[in-house]
């Protein structure tokens, strides 16, 4: 029964997973270009007393940045943005 279950949810995980494509550093510079500049240039993201420690932190900051930038983000996008700026500055694991 167990299995079964399993079996069952399986693909309905991956269909869920699926939705998203894997994010992508380049389009997530052109969006952080296109809004996220009016407050603050890039050298915030790698200041040596930068704020952000972690990966979930840096996606909390990026959503609640975007408010004030007037973005309008799906998922994808803020995923996206996310994978520019760690794999440009933070290079968190
Ligand atoms: C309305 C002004 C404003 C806009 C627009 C803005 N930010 Fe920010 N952002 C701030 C402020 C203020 C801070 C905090 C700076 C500080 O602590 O000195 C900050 C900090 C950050 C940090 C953390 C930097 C660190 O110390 O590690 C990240 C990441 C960030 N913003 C991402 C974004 C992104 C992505 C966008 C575009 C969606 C954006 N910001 C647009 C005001 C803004």
């Amino acid at each position: 029964m167990k299995f079964l279950k399993s079996a069952l949810l399986l693909p309905i995980c991956i269909l869920s997973t699926s939705v998203y494509a894997a994010p992508d550093a380049q389009r997530g510079k052109v969006l952080h270009d296109q809004s996220c500049a009016g407050c603050h240039d890039t050298k915030v993201y790698s200041r040596p007393q930068k704020r952000m420690q972690s990966l979930a932190a840096l996606q909390g900051q990026v959503k609640r940045c975007t408010q004030p930038a007037g973005a309008e983000w799906d998922q994808q996008d803020l995923a996206d943005v996310v994978e520019y700026l760690n794999s440009s500055f933070y290079q968190f694991k």
